[in-house]
């Protein structure tokens, strides 16, 4: 599987910084030709690599972490998602309810990209505290999931299984997964809540 994070802003470089932690490869990609930041990219790591946001596109799994207001511009620079997953780490703060027609943002998202397999994760914790290393005191920081396509869930749990975090799987987007959708100017109940899963317990 290989991985893309499109958006080399903070949450960008907090997630870059987890795959550099545990050595495993993944392009970064934004609207910033490469060369405009691959001595960051790499000072972060050496499986970080920046690349052309086109080359990025081609990731089995893409992590979405620009402004949620971009999403439609980024949907436009593909013709094709199908079957592509594509995680999304935004957060609609601030986005009156009415412009998503009263549904999560992440249901928007999905419908802009027409064909992808859309998650949810890695939204819920600011990323001073997403860079961070999950190992704490022995147990994982826990990372949730929620998606409509629960097959799609899959390779994102093993992925922040792979990084050291515990996935919590939440279920559908307007259902459990409501818990971590900003709406309007509300944070949802587990945005910015610091969990910690121990499995000896
Ligand atoms: N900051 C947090 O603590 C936090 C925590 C969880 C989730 N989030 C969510 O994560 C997302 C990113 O937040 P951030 O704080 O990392 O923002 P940020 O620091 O402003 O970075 C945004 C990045 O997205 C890139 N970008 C913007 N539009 C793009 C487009 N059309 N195509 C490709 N790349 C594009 C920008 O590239 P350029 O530099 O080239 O413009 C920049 O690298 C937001 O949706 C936010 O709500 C943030």
């Amino acid at each position: 599987m290989s991985y893309a994070i499109i958006g080399f802003g903070a949450v960008g470089q907090a997630l870059a910084r987890m795959f550099a932690r545990k050595g495993l490869a993944v392009a970064v990609a934004g609207r910033r030709p490469p060369e405009a930041f691959a001595s960051e990219a790499r000072a972060i790591g050496s499986t970080v690599t920046a690349v052309p946001l086109g080359e990025a596109l081609q990731a089995d799994m893409i992590l979405l972490a620009i402004p949620f207001g971009q999403h439609q511009e980024l949907a436009r620079a593909a013709s094709r998602w199908d079957g592509k997953i594509l995680v999304d780490v935004t957060n609609a703060f601030g986005v009156p309810v009415e412009d998503l027609g009263g549904r999560p943002s992440s249901t928007v998202v999905a419908d802009a990209f027409q064909g992808a397999r859309l998650v949810k994760a890695f939204n819920h914790l600011a990323a001073a505290k997403l860079a961070a290393d999950p190992d704490v005191n022995g147990g994982r920081r826990v990372i949730f999931v929620s998606s409509d396509d629960d097959a799609a869930a899959e390779p994102v749990n093993a992925l922040a299984e792979q990084l050291g975090f515990a996935p919590v799987w939440l279920g559908k987007l307007a259902e459990g997964g409501a818990l971590v959708q900003a709406r309007g100017k509300t944070w949802a109940p587990l945005i910015f809540q610091d969990f910690v899963k121990f499995d000896h317990v």
